[in-house]
Parts: structure tokens; C-alpha cells; sequence
């Protein structure tokens, strides 16, 4: 597999799970601690060698596009009052790797908004990761699946095993265990019933593809929900060249849902240097005394 350079972002989605805070704002733009949702994953991004990110954006999403660029005006102001440690992470932000963007103008499904990509990808292998997906893990999520591409020099798609009542909120893998937490995929079933599931293995948002998917999309008619599904377009390229899928080790959370986005803030706050103790204390005595709350 050629190097692998860009990544795509895709990030048009209506955020149906999270209204009514998503009606205005990206849910990509919530906070974990002190930065967006996003960042994480542009920063796992850079850390798997990725130099270029393309953003697939559609309305409502401008607050992603400001948070990369330069602030002029906030840098003045940070430089003016001396507070160059500041100055220094938002100077970061804007120069951490090239992004670019292009707009889905209707929510048509993940894989319609990865197919608007193509132009910018070109014909080379390219990643694509959900950024409301957050995994903090040892090795950086999408270096993992770039070390199993350049293995068997194919397409990747990342899994974790879910529990059976959860089978049916993801795409899940039917495929054989080449070896542990390795799989060459012969399917994926998006959504299924648990009694129709092929295995607990759900697909979580990181994928390194080739270009050949781009032609598959193109023909793609719409599939669960009426939207034109990245898994459906996985399942054909499974069945004209080895396609694998490989168990991310980390910890995901699913920020876009109300429930992964409170297990991450609490998370995230316990390990953060400066507030973790107190935020400790703070839940301890929480659930050590829920009335006086
Ligand atoms: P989700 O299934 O999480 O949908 O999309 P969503 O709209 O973001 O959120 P819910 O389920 O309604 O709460 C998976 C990813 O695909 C992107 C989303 O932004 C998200 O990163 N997506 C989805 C698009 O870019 N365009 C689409 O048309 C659909």
C-alpha cells in the first residue's frame, strides 16, 4: 500500500441523537475538558502520520472550520497580556495539518458524504475516521489499521466487540479470525436484528480504504434509513478484493450519543493533570451523598 496521506472527515450528519444542542452547533464542536471533539481525533489523525485532512462539512458547521483557522484578534490579545502558553496551543491548532473542506449539501448518508471526497483524494489510499468517535488508546487508532494495510497491503476497517443488545446500532462484521482480533471480512450487516447479527464485531468509525471504493459508492443505491450506507459499498469491495478488519485496542466513546459524551467528559476530566483530583472528590462525594445534590 502506497503511503498513506490524507484522511476524510465526514461530519454532515444531523446529530439526531443530541438535539436540541445539535439544531445550531456541531456536536463535532463539544467540549471534552478543554477541546472540541473533533481535535482528538484530528490529533489521532497526525499521530498515524496523516498530513492532510479533508472535511466533508455541511450547514451548521462553521464553528469547525474557525476552530482551525488562525484567530488573529485572540492571538493579539493572548500576546498582549503575556499569556504565551495560551498563545501557543491555539497557535497549534491551526498548523497541526493541512485542512481542507467541501460541503455535502444534502445529509444523503456516510457513504454519499465520503463519495463527495473524492476529488480531493484522488487515487490513493485515504482514511476515514467519525470523529464523534473518540478512542484514546496507547497506539493511535488509525496507526493501528495502517499497520494491518501495509501487512496484506489492503483495506482496513477497525471493530471492537459489542454487547448483543447493541448489535443493532452498528454495522457488524461476518467474517473469519485470521488471527486474535484479526478478520478477513466475507460480509457486513448494517443495523441488524440480534437474532439476525453474524457475530458481536462492530464497525466504529475508522477505516483505511482504497480509491476502487469511490466507483462502488457512485453506484450505490440507498440502503437502511434511505441513505446511501459506506457499509453497503464495503460489502461489494469484500467481494472483489480482500478487505480486513482488525480490533482497535482503546477505549471509544461514542460522543454523538448523550450517554458515551457524559462517560467521556467524566473520563477525560478524571485524567486531566490539574482538575483531575478535585473532579474525584467532586463525584465521590456525589455518589457518596446523592440527596444533598
Ligand atoms: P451518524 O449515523 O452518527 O449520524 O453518522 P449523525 O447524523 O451524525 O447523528 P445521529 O445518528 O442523527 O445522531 C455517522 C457519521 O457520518 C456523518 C456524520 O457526521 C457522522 O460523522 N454523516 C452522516 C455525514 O457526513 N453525512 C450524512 O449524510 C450522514
Amino acid at each position: 500500500m502506497k503511503e498513506l496521506r490524507k484522511a476524510v472527515f465526514p461530519l454532515a450528519g444531523h446529530g439526531t441523537r443530541f438535539l436540541p444542542m445539535t439544531k445550531a452547533s456541531p456536536k463535532e464542536m463539544l467540549p471534552l475538558v478543554d477541546k472540541p471533539v473533533v481535535q482528538y481525533t484530528v490529533e489521532e489523525a497526525v499521530a498515524s502520520g496523516v498530513s492532510q485532512i479533508i472535511m466533508v462539512t455541511g450547514r451548521g458547521k462553521r464553528a469547525i472550520e474557525d476552530h482551525f483557522d488562525i484567530s488573529y484578534e485572540l492571538e493579539d490579545v493572548l500576546r498582549e497580556k503575556g499569556k504565551m502558553t495560551l498563545l501557543e496551543d491555539v497557535r497549534r491548532i491551526s498548523f497541526m495539518a493541512e485542512i481542507v473542506y467541501t460541503r455535502q449539501k444534502e445529509s444523503l448518508g456516510l457513504g454519499h458524504a465520503v463519495l463527495c471526497a473524492r476529488n480531493l483524494v484522488g487515487n490513493e489510499p485515504f482514511a476515514v475516521a467519525l470523529a464523534d468517535e473518540v478512542i484514546d488508546g496507547k497506539e493511535p487508532a488509525l496507526a493501528q489499521l495502517l499497520d494491518v494495510a501495509r501487512e496484506f497491503d489492503a483495506p482496513v476497517i477497525g471493530i471492537q466487540e459489542v454487547s448483543t443488545s447493541d448489535v443493532s446500532h452498528y454495522g457488524i462484521v461476518r467474517g473469519h479470525e485470521i488471527r486474535e482480533g484479526l478478520f478477513r471480512v466475507d460480509s457486513l450487516v448494517e443495523k441488524p436484528r440480534v437474532s439476525e447479527a453474524p457475530s458481536r464485531w462492530a464497525v466504529i468509525g475508522r477505516y483505511i480504504l482504497t480509491p476502487d471504493i469511490f466507483a462502488i459508492l457512485e453506484n450505490q443505491s440507498p440502503g437502511v434509513g434511505g441513505e446511501i450506507q459506506l457499509t453497503d459499498a464495503l460489502v461489494t469491495l469484500a467481494s472483489h478484493r480482500p478487505l480486513y478488519a482488525v480490533k482497535i485496542e482503546g477505549k471509544r466513546y461514542d460522543t454523538g450519543d448523550k450517554a458515551g459524551f457524559l462517560r467521556a467528559t467524566v473520563r477525560f476530566g478524571l485524567k486531566n493533570p490539574e482538575l483531575g483530583p478535585e473532579f474525584r472528590k467532586f463525584l465521590s462525594d456525589i455518589l457518596a451523598h446523592p440527596e444533598s445534590e
